[in-house]
């Protein structure tokens, strides 16, 4: 698959099929976190992969889904939860903040290869950290910077261009419409215009 191919392609999935995810496709995913860009190659994030079935509801527990929760049974199969070694507000004249940046890239480059493989992701920033913590035994030197949601996608989400709102909706079918913004509203040159 072309990258420009995946990117088009890549949509946040929140329902999905009740089929295990196989644990080498989220080791894959955390291999392709590790290649991603790191501010001054400090390489601060960690990985948790939780795929064990009684883990998975104690897990869906503490995250919100946006616009809908999906029944049991087309939760996610899966989670990837991005961990920082240390504080991710700074001490350290921002270097530490950067790492922000890291967790996100390191999320499209785990976003991209999951779809590679047939299944879907969502990001959530949505989550009860305290909770999330004690079930997981996150030591507390480490920052929880992202969670993303995998397993086999049971919904099709389509891109729309947005015609003012940029707010999700469902059509009667109940499938999900995402307004993207326009290249032309969003791309100056040069210059701002
Ligand atoms: C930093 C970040 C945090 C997000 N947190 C959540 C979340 O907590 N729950 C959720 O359902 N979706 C979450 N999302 C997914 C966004 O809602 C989604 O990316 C957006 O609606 C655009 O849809 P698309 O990913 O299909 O392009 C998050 C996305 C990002 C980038």
């Amino acid at each position: 698959m072309e990258v420009s191919e995946a990117v088009n392609k890549r949509r946040s999935i929140r329902e999905f099929k009740d089929i295990p995810v196989p644990y080498d496709a989220l080791e894959k995913c955390v291999d392709a976190a590790r290649l991603a860009p790191s501010a001054s190659n400090r390489q601060l994030c960690e990985y948790i992969i939780v795929d064990d079935t009684p883990l998975l509801p104690q897990v869906f527990d503490t995250v919100r889904i946006w616009f809908g929760t999906p029944p049991p049974g087309r939760r996610p199969k899966a989670y990837i939860i991005t961990l920082v070694n240390g504080p991710l507000e700074n001490e350290l004249g921002g270097v530490r903040k950067k790492t922000i940046y890291d967790a996100g890239m390191a999320a499209e480059n785990m976003m991209l290869v999951a779809l590679e493989q047939g299944l879907g992701t969502c990001a959530i920033l949505s989550y009860q950290e305290r909770e999330l913590r004690r079930i997981l035994n996150i030591p507390a030197k480490y920052e929880i910077a992202l969670m993303l949601a995998l397993g086999f996608p049971d919904e099709s989400p389509v891109v729309e261009a947005a015609a003012g709102s940029v707010k999700l909706w469902r059509d009667h079918q109940g499938v999900r419409h995402i307004p993207k913004r326009d290249l032309k509203d969003i791309l100056y040159r040069n210059r701002f215009t």
